[in-house]
């Protein structure tokens, strides 16, 4: 089976109800990143750090897949699919994807800041201040915040290296390292980029499907289709 991996992003959910980052009415439109998700804010007002986290895990609870997420989910059924997200949400998983790479975290879990290799399904929406890990340590959102590092892109790499298609949907391609991700796939495959804004200036091997998520896989599956048809 052909190798298909999909860089998603914030886009990708935004059908589900869950806000992007950069368009109009984004997170970043009502918070400042500086003093939500970074160490200082961490340190420096950890109250509106929990209060930031706690709002958007208690709206994963109340939000589902959308088909963008359930369609890529079924093209497990003819390619080898690897999913590597920036979100921090469990939507692909919970659309049926069998292999999710988190970039940037994952929302539902929290860690230990006493010992980071303790990591822990949170149960509920709220993290509070004095919840505390096996060795007493407060827990803080299992979350890459900026200016950390991304440990997950020693792995993600490979998985780039590896993709014989590429989708790229629902990113604005901003965030370091991330982006830097798609120098890692060989210049002569297929690359699908679904998103309704124009992210990357046309180039010969990206085929731009100018739509949202929902309506742009339905099209990816049908171009792949046709492909597939074509090569027997
Ligand atoms: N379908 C597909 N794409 C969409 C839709 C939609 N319905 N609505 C918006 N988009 C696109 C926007 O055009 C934009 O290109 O999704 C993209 C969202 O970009 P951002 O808000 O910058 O989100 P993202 O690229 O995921 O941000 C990367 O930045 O703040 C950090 O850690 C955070 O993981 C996040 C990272």
């Amino acid at each position: 089976m052909k190798k298909l991996i999909v860089l998603s992003g914030a886009g990708i959910s935004a059908e589900s109800g869950i806000r992007t980052f950069r368009d109009m009415g984004g997170l970043w439109e009502e918070y400042d990143v500086t003093e939500v998700a970074s160490p200082m804010a961490w340190e420096n007002n950890r109250d509106l750090v929990l209060k930031f986290y706690n709002e958007r895990r208690k709206q994963l609870y109340e939000v589902e897949p959308n088909c963008g997420h359930m369609g890529l989910a079924e093209l497990e059924n003819d390619y080898d699919v690897e999913i590597i997200t920036q979100n921090v949400d469990d939507l692909h998983e919970r659309a049926g994807s069998s292999k999710v790479l988190h970039l940037h975290g994952e929302l539902k879990k929290v860690r230990s800041t006493g010992d980071p290799s303790l990591i822990y399904e949170l149960k509920g929406w709220e993290l509070k201040e004095g919840d505390k890990c096996e060795k007493g340590y407060q827990l803080r959102p299992h979350i890459v915040w900026f200016g950390e590092a991304v440990p997950a892109i020693e792995d993600a790499i490979p998985i780039m290296q590896s993709a014989d298609i590429l989708v790229i949907i629902g990113t604005s391609l901003n965030v370091y390292p991330a982006a830097g991700l798609l120098q890692y796939t060989s210049r002569d495959i297929p690359v699908y980029l679904i998103d309704p804004n124009e992210v990357v200036p046309p180039s010969s091997n990206i085929i731009s499907l100018k739509m949202g998520a929902g309506k742009g896989v339905k099209e990816l599956k049908k171009l792949l289709m046709e492909k597939m048809n074509n090569e027997q």
